[in-house]
This record gives C-alpha cells, sequence and structure tokens, in this order.
C-alpha cells in the first residue's frame, strides 16, 4: 500500500509517499520561514498564497524520487485541519482533486493524528494504548491514544501552547523566528538557574497547562538578564512544567504501554531527555520521532493516512476544511482555551 500525503496548515508546504510497512519512499518540504519574518509571526495570507505555488512542484517532485507515477498511489490523504484555514484549504482541494481525477480514495486526516500518530511511522513495536504529550506551535495536550481516531484527552493548555510560548520568548529576547530551535540554541550558552521564573500550575491537583505567566515573567525579566541566561531559564522552565504535569497524567492513566511525545516541541534536546528520563523511572519505554518527523511534515500524514486505509476509515470527499478539529471531541472546554486554532 502506498499513500501520497499532503501538509499545508501552517507554514510547511509538504508532499511525501509513505508505504503501510513503514517506508518513507520520499518527503519533501518548503518552509515558508523568509516570507513570514518580516512579521515576526506566520501571516495566513501569506502562507496561503505560498501553499499555492509550493505545493504542485513538491508533489511532482516527490513521485519523481520514488520513482511513482499517481497511478502507483492506493491514496491520497491530505490534512483537512486544524489549521489556517486557507493553506489547509490549499492541501485538502488539492488531495480531492488529484484522488478524483485518478480515481483513488481520499483520506482526509487530522493535522493532530498525523503528529499522534507519527512515533508508530518509526517503532513497528509501539502499540496502543500509549501516553502522548502533544506540544506544538498550537497545541500542548496529554491525550491516551487508543487506537486510530481513538483520544482521549487528559490535559491541555488553559492559555498559550507550549511551542508559541518558545516563539514568544524569543521575540522577547531577539532571538528571531522561528523561536523554538533559536532559544533552545541561546539556552545551550545560558545557565537555566540564573533566572528565577515561576512553574504555573506545576503541582497543581487539575490536570492542564499554563505558559502565559511564564512568558510574561520572561517579559519582565528580560534586559536585567542575558539573552541565554533567559533562555536557558525558559527552557528548564518549560521543561519542569512539562514533565510535572506528565508525570500526573502517568498517574491517572494505568496500564499505557509507552511515553510518547509527538509534535514540533518534540525536537527540543533537554525536552526528550527530560521526559525519556521519567518513561525510564516509571519503567516504560520511551518514543519521540526523530526532529523531521516532530515539526510538520507530510510523511506523518501520508502515515495517518496508511492507518486510516488500513482500517478501512477513507473519506469523504466532500470532508470539509477545518480551523479547529479536536482530536478528543467529548472532552470538556477549559477556562482560557477555545480562542486558537
Ligand atoms: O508541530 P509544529 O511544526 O507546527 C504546529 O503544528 O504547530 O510545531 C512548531 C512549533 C513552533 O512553535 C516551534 O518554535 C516549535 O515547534 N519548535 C521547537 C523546536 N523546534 C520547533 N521548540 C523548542 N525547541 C525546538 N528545537
Ligand atoms: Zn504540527
Amino acid at each position: 500500500m502506498i499513500v501520497l500525503g499532503l501538509e499545508s496548515s501552517c507554514d510547511e508546504t509538504a508532499a511525501a509517499l509513505v508505504t503501510g510497512d513503514r517506508v518513507v519512499l520520499a518527503h519533501r518540504l518548503l518552509g515558508q520561514e523568509a516570507a513570514h519574518r518580516p512579521y515576526g509571526g506566520v501571516v495566513p495570507e501569506i502562507a496561503a498564497r505560498a501553499h499555492v505555488e509550493a505545493l504542485e512542484p513538491l508533489i511532482v517532485a516527490a513521485l519523481g524520487d520514488a520513482g511513482l507515477t499517481l497511478a502507483d498511489v492506493d491514496a491520497v490523504a491530505a490534512t483537512a485541519g486544524p489549521g489556517l484555514i486557507g493553506g489547509v484549504m490549499v492541501g485538502l482541494v488539492t488531495g480531492k482533486a488529484l484522488a478524483h481525477a485518478a480515481g483513488k480514495p481520499l483520506v482526509a486526516v487530522n493535522h493532530l493524528e498525523g503528529h499522534a500518530l507519527s512515533p508508530r511511522l518509526v517503532d513497528p513495536g509501539l502499540e496502543f494504548p500509549y501516553l502522548l504529550l502533544l506540544v506544538s506551535g498550537g497545541h500542548c495536550q496529554l491525550l491516551r491514544v487508543e487506537g486510530v481516531g481513538r483520544y482521549s484527552r487528559l490535559a491541555t493548555t488553559i492559555d498559550d501552547a507550549v511551542g508559541e510560548a518558545f516563539d514568544k520568548t524569543a521575540k522577547i529576547l531577539g532571538l528571531g523566528f522561528p523561536g523554538g530551535p533559536a532559544v533552545e540554541r541561546a539556552a545551550l550558552a545560558g545557565d537555566p538557574r540564573a533566572v528565577p521564573l515561576p512553574r504555573p500550575l506545576k503541582g497543581s491537583a487539575e490536570p492542564h497547562f499554563s505558559f502565559a505567566g511564564l512568558k510574561s515573567a520572561v517579559a519582565r525579566a528580560a534586559g536585567a538578564y542575558s539573552a541565554e541566561n533567559l533562555a536557558a531559564s525558559f527552557q528548564a522552565a518549560v521543561v519542569d512544567c512539562l514533565l510535572d504535569r506528565t508525570a500526573r497524567a502517568l498517574d491517572a492513566s494505568p496500564g499505557v504501554t509507552a511515553l510518547v511525545v509527538a509534535g514540533g516541541v518534540a525536537a527540543n534536546a533537554a525536552v526528550r531527555g527530560a521526559l525519556e528520563a521519567l518513561a525510564a523511572e516509571r519503567g516504560l519505554p520511551f518514543v519521540a520521532p526523530p526532529g523531521w518527523l516532530c515539526t510538520d511534515n507530510a510523511a506523518m500524514i501520508a502515515w495517518a493516512g496508511a492507518e486510516r486505509f488500513a482500517a478501512g476509515m477513507i473519506g469523504p470527499l466532500d470532508a470539509p476544511a477545518r480551523a479547529r478539529w479536536p482530536l478528543d471531541p467529548t472532552a470538556e472546554p477549559v477556562r482560557g482555551a477555545g480562542v486558537k486554532a
């Protein structure tokens, strides 16, 4: 089984070909950092236009890399949300057109499910149910992954996503865009104990995350400390919060097979290292996709498409593009949340 995956929900345009037995035949990606850098963040209209220009050449290139044509593909998987709606529409409509023209099924993939299942692309031994810490630019959630399409949300952020906190901290410190990798680099040269920063909700009885207060504390401390010490102290505070909340979720969710991290922030070595130690302490395997599979890409969309295709969960060809699309629709809304995609 060969699945063509398309991703266009934020500022990465990507196309990939993945097989049902976990071979990434091709993956192509074009970032838009340069286009958005002057604005210090992703501008939706610029992103949508850039996806229009980039997507078709990337699909052609990915098929060329794999030595395949559309006729060799068994299904087309496209991100149908959540994300910036203009970009999602570009990828989804392209996927529908290709599927229709080639007479192949379309799989409308939830971008978050792409992240959530990506660890199974690289680890064939990873079985359900696993505890997933999903940390990206738009999300910070703990999910019990019961199966394909079956997610139980244990915790979410009540304000900012963790990647967003990295990006805002980078902006405050003048480290540039995108912020996560820049903060991680600066932190290497800093002292994580130099700046006293809060650990919002650490030790709290409620399960959720909060990062807005941490970001504000960085803004207040900026100027009084070096960017390196601020970056290192910020990252240490983030790691503390993620660890504390994840440990709590492990307590509340017995019987999981592994601790898994995914999403752009999972590319961060300090975050990975701390979670790996927590998993070891609990006697659980730890699974984290390689960095290129943590940040947005189309291989994870193709893989989620392959998992859905194998389970008979295809279509529909009229699937809507969705700006918001929770993995666990039954989860209670939390205070402060619900304003972002
Ligand atoms: O998953 P992703 O590529 O896109 C979304 O779906 O949001 O995540 C992007 C986020 C950005 O906020 C970026 O700053 C953050 O992931 N990120 C990192 C690192 N690499 C990317 N944060 C911390 N350390 C990193 N090395
Ligand atoms: Zn993402």
